[in-house]
């Protein structure tokens, strides 16, 4: 089956709705999703979007602190760009009917604050931000008629002019090209070639990389993955930023504490009831998340304890209730009664600030080919995101390569596609050893965890490496015998994104924001003030 459209966005979270949003006012678009429509890491944001909305604040103010964050690694013109397009992009968030919790200040909105922000910024819908973006995005989606969204749908792998050349198919384009993707019907089995004059990689993260992550199951890497096969440059994929504090509770899977909880006075207590941030930095719980998520790290294996603490009992029970609705109601499911008690905590995985390399329009080195949301790498975050502006850089570059690809669908409109062949299954049955899957993957979150995790040495990535190409081969093998599933899909692709982890991080011989390596403990900016960039 085919199925032809001026743009096929892969993905269903900000990223993905905004541009289609946009760019339906100027053709067809095809939204792919590999589950439920809503099931995202957008869905799951609980802080905010960052901005400047509040007269004390300045975009200076918020330029500056992402620069600190990002340690010496943002691209300050992008920096910049982000931070004076954000009002906007939110402003229209509102007009497409996204209910921000509102107070009785100067600027209408309520502004939470969180780690590394000088200033009250932080746009939000109580604790549950990404969930009322999501639901508004997608109402707006499906009422409109250019749009259609296709559930359970996953991309295999892009179509792009090199490999139809190694197939034997005549092209006429000079520059690499891309023309959609050939998509699994998750239900049918069926494998369908989408054909687009604009592919959009709006995939997301992969956080599931790691054995603990506060990212939901989707964020297995697939664009990274993908991306990275067709030939796109990827990016600063060793920092990777793990969230200080995600819910421990045997029963409690992904549960994210958000920061807005330290924002709003919590404080983080070891298991004797110590305050202990003071010793790691003056900014003590509002420190930058790879300082806070180290210095937890070191409390843990210092003390053998499974866990920390944090306590946000003493801002009483109403403000609780009222500012963390959702943070309180699912602690107390897990008998954690947060008005009273501190909550459990630990780090884990939450967010891939490298990615694919982008423009300021979202354009990979491809031709047609977009990347944005997650799933990009585009200057914006550095050696480690400040928390909340990813969001933000979702917005803002949706817009932008919406606009820019719209100009590119105007002048090729009327370009046929070449004669694209329908999906190859070649020899493959049915497996009956899905054991090697899931064995894979939970050894490549193992040693994802245990090698490459917060503090890293260069002999745990020797060992990492290793370990990742066995099972590459092992993955390549069984990749072409059998019939592909989701989980299969998932699997190939999470190893790419671990041995690109890896090797971004072998490359890099000194410690910056998220990258700590025992072996090389200090900054190196004479070296290594710049990216980490590689591509096949
Ligand atoms: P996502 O929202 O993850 O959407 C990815 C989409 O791609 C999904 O629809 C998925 O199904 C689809 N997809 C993936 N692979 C395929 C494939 N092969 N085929 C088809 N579809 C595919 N950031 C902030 O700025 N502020 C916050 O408060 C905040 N809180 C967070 C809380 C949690 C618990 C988490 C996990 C993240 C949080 N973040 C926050 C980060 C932020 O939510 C994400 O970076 C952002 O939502 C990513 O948006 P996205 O559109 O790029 O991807
Ligand atoms: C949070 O609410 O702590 C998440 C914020 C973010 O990831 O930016």
């Amino acid at each position: 089956m085919e199925i032809k459209t001026d743009f096929l966005v892969i993905g269903s979270g900000i990223a993905g709705l905004v541009f289609a949003i946009e760019a339906g006012r100027h053709g067809r678009v095809s939204i792919i999703t590999k589950k439920e429509k809503m099931e995202t890491s957008t869905n799951y944001a609980q802080g905010g979007i960052a901005s400047v909305f509040d007269p004390q604040d300045s975009f200076d103010l918020h330029i500056q602190d992402t620069l600190k964050s990002g340690d010496g690694l943002c691209h300050e013109d992008v920096v910049r760009m982000v931070i004076n397009e954000g009002p906007d992009r939110i402003k229209e968030l509102q007009s497409l009917g996204v209910n921000f919790t509102k107070n009785s200040g100067d600027t209408g909105l309520d502004l939470g604050i969180e780690g590394g922000h000088s200033r009250r910024r932080i746009v939000h819908t109580k604790d549950r931000t990404g969930h009322e973006v999501e639901r508004a995005l997608l109402e707006q989606a499906e009422a409109n008629p250019n749009i259609e969204i296709y559930e359970n749908h996953m991309a295999i792998d892009l179509i792009t002019k090199s490999k139809m050349i190694k197939r034997g198919i005549v092209v006429s384009e000079t520059e690499e090209t891309c023309w959609g993707a050939y998509v699994l019907d998750v239900n049918s089995g069926q494998v369908i070639t989408f054909l687009a004059k604009v592919t959009v990689l709006a995939t997301g993260g992969a956080g599931k990389v790691y054995l603990y992550t506060s990212n939901p199951d989707i964020a297995s890497g697939d664009g990274i993955a993908m991306g990275y096969r067709a030939g796109v440059k990827v990016a600063n994929m060793e920092f990777v930023q793990f969230h200080p504090t995600c819910l421990y509770h045997p029963m409690a899977k992904n549960f994210l504490i958000s920061e807005a909880v330290r924002g709003e006075g919590g404080i983080l207590l070891d298991s004797r009831g110590n305050r202990f941030m003071e010793k790691y930095h003056p900014m003590k719980e509002l420190a930058f998340r790879d300082i806070v998520a180290r210095s937890i790290d070191l409390e843990m294996k210092k003390s053998g304890d499974e866990c920390v603490y944090l306590d946000i009992s003493h801002r009483g029970t109403d403000f609780i209730k009222n500012r963390f609705p959702y943070i309180y109601e699912t602690c107390l499911k897990y008998q954690i009664d947060i008005t009273r008690e501190p909550i459990p905590v630990v780090p884990a995985a939450h967010y891939m600030c490298g990615g694919l390399l982008t423009d300021k329009n979202g354009l990979t080195n491809i031709n047609n080919l977009y990347a944005i949301g997650e799933v990009a790498c585009t200057g914006l975050h550095g050696a480690n995101r400040l928390a909340s502006n990813s969001l933000l850089e979702a917005l803002v570059f949706a817009k932008r390569s919406a606009i820019h690809s719209s100009k590119y669908l105007e002048e090729n409109r009327d370009k046929p596609f070449p004669g694209v062949p329908v999906w190859d299954p070649g020899t493959a049955t049915d497996s009956e050893e899905m054991v090697v899957v899931s064995h894979n993957w939970d050894e490549i979150r193992r040693f994802m965890w245990n090698y490459v995790g917060i503090v890293r040495t260069n002999k745990r990535l020797q060992r990492a490496i290793s370990r990742v190409k066995i099972i590459q081969e092992e993955i390549k093998e069984y990749y072409w015998n059998f019939i592909v599933t989701r989980d299969l899909l998932e699997l190939r692709n999470l190893a790419v994104v671990a041995e690109l982890i890896i090797t971004c991080a072998l490359l890099r011989k000194e410690s910056r924001g998220l990258h700590y390596n025992l072996d090389y403990p200090n900054k190196d900016d004479e070296h290594w003030r710049r990216d980490t960039v590689i591509w096949l």
